[in-house]
């Protein structure tokens, strides 16, 4: 099953997460879940990413484990082989898109265009990351999208914090939005647990359009 609709459902807040030392991978992923945010969208934008998804998949089970910035079809196998349960991507190609349908996880592909919204709609999926939210257009130009295509959910990524994040879930068409704010560099360096675990607990509040 690619389509992804389910997982947007999963949190009001997808936690986009850049960990550089995988001994933090395990803390950061428990302290999200302690706060009631059970899914963890993990960057590969560190050399040591792929260690992280491995720990985290064997070691927080009770947390829905996905990959993010996706850019290549061999990054996209090789984190279903670390333990990626979805993978997410800031933009599409059809080569990337293609190659992504062919594994065995729902995928969440970055749009920020009504063309590339159509183009993957046309491969069958109704979930989609949109990205750059703010930069792109933010909550008024995703309002527009659906009045004309009401039938995808997106989830808005990227310039979102706690004060933004409502003017995006109150829209018909958004079931969650993502961030990185739940997981500041600072509280991770620092080993900070307790302040992750209270930004995943204000996340989780979050109320999410019916
Ligand atoms: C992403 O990859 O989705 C973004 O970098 C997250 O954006 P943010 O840091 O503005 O929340």
């Amino acid at each position: 099953m690619a389509d992804a609709t389910h997982i947007l459902r999963t949190s009001p807040v997808i936690p986009v997460v850049t960990i550089d030392d995988p001994r933090h991978a395990v803390p950061v992923a428990r302290a999200l879940a302690d706060g009631g945010v059970r899914i963890i969208e993990l960057t590969l934008r560190t050399e040591s990413a792929l260690e992280s998804l491995k720990l985290i998949a064997e070691e927080v089970p009770d947390i829905l484990l996905g990959a993010g910035t996706v850019l290549t079809p061999g990054q996209a196998d090789a984190v279903v082989s670390a333990g990626a349960q979805f993978l997410v991507s800031p933009g599409v190609t059809p080569a990337l898109l293609g190659h992504m349908l062919t594994l065995d996880v729902p995928v969440l592909p970055g749009v920020a265009t009504v063309g590339e919204v159509m183009a993957v709609l046309e491969r069958g999926l109704h979930a989609m990351k949109f990205f750059p939210a703010g930069p792109a257009g933010g909550p008024k130009y995703l309002a527009a999208i659906g009045a004309p295509i009401p039938q995808v959910q997106f989830c808005p990524t990227g310039g979102i914090s706690l004060a933004s994040a409502p003017d995006y879930l109150k829209l018909p068409n958004v079931s969650c939005v993502g961030g990185s704010w739940l997981t500041p560099s600072d509280a991770i360096e620092n080993g900070d647990w307790q302040r992750i675990t209270e930004l995943a607990q204000q996340a989780a509040a979050l109320a999410v359009s019916p």
